[in-house]
């Protein structure tokens, strides 16, 4: 039997007072619209219709999933007339999963629950009491008069809230906006709507009545947490989503032993892995996909994306790693900050120092090199225990180009050098400070290219 997945995605998200389309706003890194496809891949389905309206061609072109299709509805005419849209794509002889592209954290475990209560013939509810439900669709249960409303009778129907009479409106049992139904009979609801209610549109909830006057079995399950059905509409909704995510990844990250300072100033937007005894600083940043060797140290405030940092590393405060697509590799005790930017393609070997304002980018450190203050190492191969003084830097850019500097094992780069590229420096040799080296440096000699230094006797001063 087929599975087919509709995601609402076409509303605008007024009360984001964005240009962005809501369901393309962020949460730990990814729209919330990629979420919801994440889980959905999960499922098994022959067909994932999204429903896009709003921004559709940003929507469109910013998501993806294995078998999604897109369905577009102009004009937006409410929830119903958004899955008759997706209709023509359903497999008669199946189930539909209708879920909401705004709502990002519901759980697979939960989707399927709904699935199998449906069990190919009923029309199965996801819903949920909240000790505030005011805004949302009430569930009603037992007789035509709701007075045992709330006490477990049989679905009768649901009442959006602007429908609701006051005593409907004291149903604490809210729909979630997500369902599952066999796909045949959905079709035939869906054609039977109409807009006579007080907003006007096609509710997408009315077909509950329908299915009980159908005589099709109406039943609800819930999710395990409210986290999983909150929705998002506006920043404050998002930035709380946002938070109760962040506690969910770090509590498992704890449970797996990671050390946090405080899961409360932890965010992870990707993947983070972690070996034993890792210990993490408060407000510190993972994008992308970042591993953590054995006995790793993270101080406070820093950004990681896409990096891998070897066990006894220590990366120091107020550290800006970037691997982008060519990611940063970061030795086995090497020591790096405060205050450093390793770029793509940074790849530092075991015990490389790398200390304050200094900048790294497509570059290989070999085992014990140290630039600790102030310098630039762009397009170099540096050999081991190489000492990179203050203020150096690779000239690896003429305008057009990116050249490579090759600095041979055992050199020492005095203070304020530029390595103009391509330019090789030999094995053991010294750079004199405040060199301009532009050509080869022979290995294990002292080379100084600059003006000699003079004093000049007898020299007064312009007087005024
Ligand atoms: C809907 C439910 C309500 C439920 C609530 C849960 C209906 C009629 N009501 O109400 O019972 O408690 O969700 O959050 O279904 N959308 C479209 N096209 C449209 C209208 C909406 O794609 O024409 C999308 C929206 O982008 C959103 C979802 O459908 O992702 C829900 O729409 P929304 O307007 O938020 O419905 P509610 O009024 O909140
Ligand atoms: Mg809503």
């Amino acid at each position: 039997m087929a599975l087919d997945i509709v995601i609402m995605a076409a509303g605008k998200g007024t009360r984001m007072k964005s240009a962005r389309p809501k369901v393309l706003h962020r949460l730990a890194g990814r729209s919330l619209l990629q979420h919801v496809l994440q889980t959905a891949s999960t499922l098994g389905a022959d067909r994932i219709v999204t429903i896009t309206g709003h921004g559709a061609d940003e929507v469109e072109s910013s998501v993806s999933a294995p078998n999604l299709q897109f369905v577009r509805q102009m004009p937006q005419l409410g929830t119903g007339h958004a899955v008759q849209q997706a209709a023509p794509l359903l497999h008669d002889d199946g189930t539909t999963l209708i879920l909401n592209g705004d709502v990002p954290l519901i759980e697979a475990a939960t989707a399927r629950a709904l699935i199998e209560s449906c069990d190919g013939g009923k029309l199965a509810l996801l819903t949920i009491r909240l000790a505030d439900p005011s805004g949302y669709g009430r569930v009603l249960r037992g007789d035509p008069a709701g007075r045992d409303a709330n006490e477990g009778g049989r679905v009768r129907g649901i009442v959006e809230h602007k429908d609701a009479t006051p005593v409907q409106r004291m149903v604490d049992e809210v729909y979630t906006g997500m369902m599952a139904a066999p796909t045949a009979a959905l079709k035939g609801w869906l054609a039977r709507l109409t807009n006579e209610n007080a907003q006007g549109e096609f509710y997408l909830t009315d077909i509950v009545a329908m299915a009980v006057a159908d005589g099709v079995p109406v039943v609800a399950t819930h999710p395990a947490s409210e986290t999983e059905v909150l929705g998002v509409n506006s920043p404050s909704q998002l930035a709380d989503l946002e938070r109760r995510f962040q506690r969910t990844q770090a509590e498992s990250l704890m449970e797996a032993g990671l050390r946090l300072a405080d899961p409360a100033r932890f965010d992870l937007r990707g993947e983070l892995v972690c070996a034993n005894d890792v210990e993490i600083d408060v407000n510190c940043v993972f994008e992308g996909r970042v591993t953590l060797g054995e006995g790793v140290r993270i101080g406070a405030n820093c950004v990681l994306r896409n990096a891998a940092i070897a066990a006894g590393a220590v990366i120091h405060p107020f550290t800006h790693i970037d691997g982008e697509t060519l990611g940063v590799k970061v030795g086995a005790g090497a020591a790096v900050g405060p205050f450093a930017r390793l770029r793509p393609g940074a790849d530092l070997g075991e015990q490389v120092h790398i200390g304050n304002f200094v900048e790294v980018k497509n570059s290989t450190l070999a085992k014990g090199a140290k630039a600790n203050h102030l310098a630039y190492l762009g397009d170099a191969t540096v050999g081991e225990r190489v000492n990179y003084g203050a203020g150096s830097i690779t000239a690896n850019y003429d305008g057009a180009n990116k050249h490579r500097t090759v600095i041979g094992r055992d050199v020492h780069v005095g203070s304020n050098c530029v390595l103009v590229a391509p330019v090789t420096l030999g094995d053991g040799a010294t750079i004199g400070a405040g060199s301009t080296i532009s050509k080869d440096a022979p290995a294990g000699q002292l080379t100084v290219a600059r003006a000699k230094q003079v004093s000049l006797p007898g020299w007064t001063r312009p007087k005024k």
